[in-house]
């Protein structure tokens, strides 16, 4: 079971519609933990039965997962922003950190707040994501994050108003799949 933690400090990151939208295209047996007692993810998902979604909390998240290895080929974990139990206590677990990001440099400010958190030496990648493709504002982005050192995923998440309105019914996989499919590569690769 490989884990992938959606993590952002930042409120309002796109880390719920991240966690959804992936967990929908990964491939094999999928379940996800939502670690934010608000329950997005739980919310959206509720009936539509695509995956297993079960809520989390930063205390017991240690234990839990080590019981579903057997369950699961991929468990993400959706994190509350500016919890410092659940991020560090998730991360902690982490096969891959997702960190959506916006390309705006008042998220960009962020960052390093958000990175702070995750132990050392544990491997994350940037996602940017709500993405205005017909402006160069992504390219700016990865550039940033490259001349950084931050890794940052090749698929982008675009500012869409369906990815918006699915909320409650099933993520628009056709935006998400590239991304999960250069995840599913990208684990593959650093787990070798
Ligand atoms: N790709 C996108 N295009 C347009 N809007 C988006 C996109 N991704 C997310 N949003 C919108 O941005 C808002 C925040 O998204 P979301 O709830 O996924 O963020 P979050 O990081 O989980 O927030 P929180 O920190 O409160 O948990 C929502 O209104 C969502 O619909
Ligand atoms: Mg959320």
């Amino acid at each position: 079971m490989k884990i992938l933690v959606i993590c952002n400090k930042k409120g309002g990151a796109g880390k719920t519609t991240l966690a959804v939208g992936l967990a929908a295209c990964l491939p094999g047996r999928v379940g996800l933990i939502d670690l934010d007692e608000n329950g997005s993810s739980v919310r959206w998902m509720e009936g539509l039965n695509l995956f297993d979604v079960a809520t989390g909390t930063a205390n017991t998240i240690a234990a839990i997962v080590p019981t579903l290895a057997d369950e699961y080929d991929w468990l993400v974990l959706d994190t509350p922003p500016n919890d410092v139990n659940a991020i560090t206590f998730s991360t902690a677990i982490a096969d891959l950190v997702l960190i959506p990001l916006a390309p705006s440099p008042l998220e960009a400010d962020q960052l390093p707040d958000t990175l702070a958190l995750l132990p050392e030496d544990r491997p994350y990648i940037v996602v940017p994501s709500r993405v205005r493709l017909s402006t160069s504002s992504g390219k700016s982005m990865r550039e940033m994050c490259e001349s950084a050192g931050h890794p940052v995923t090749t698929s982008v998440l675009p500012l869409s108003e369906r990815i918006v309105q699915s909320f409650g019914s099933t993520p628009v996989r056709l935006m998400f799949r590239p991304l999960a499919d250069e995840i599913v590569r990208y684990v593959e690769r650093t787990n070798r």
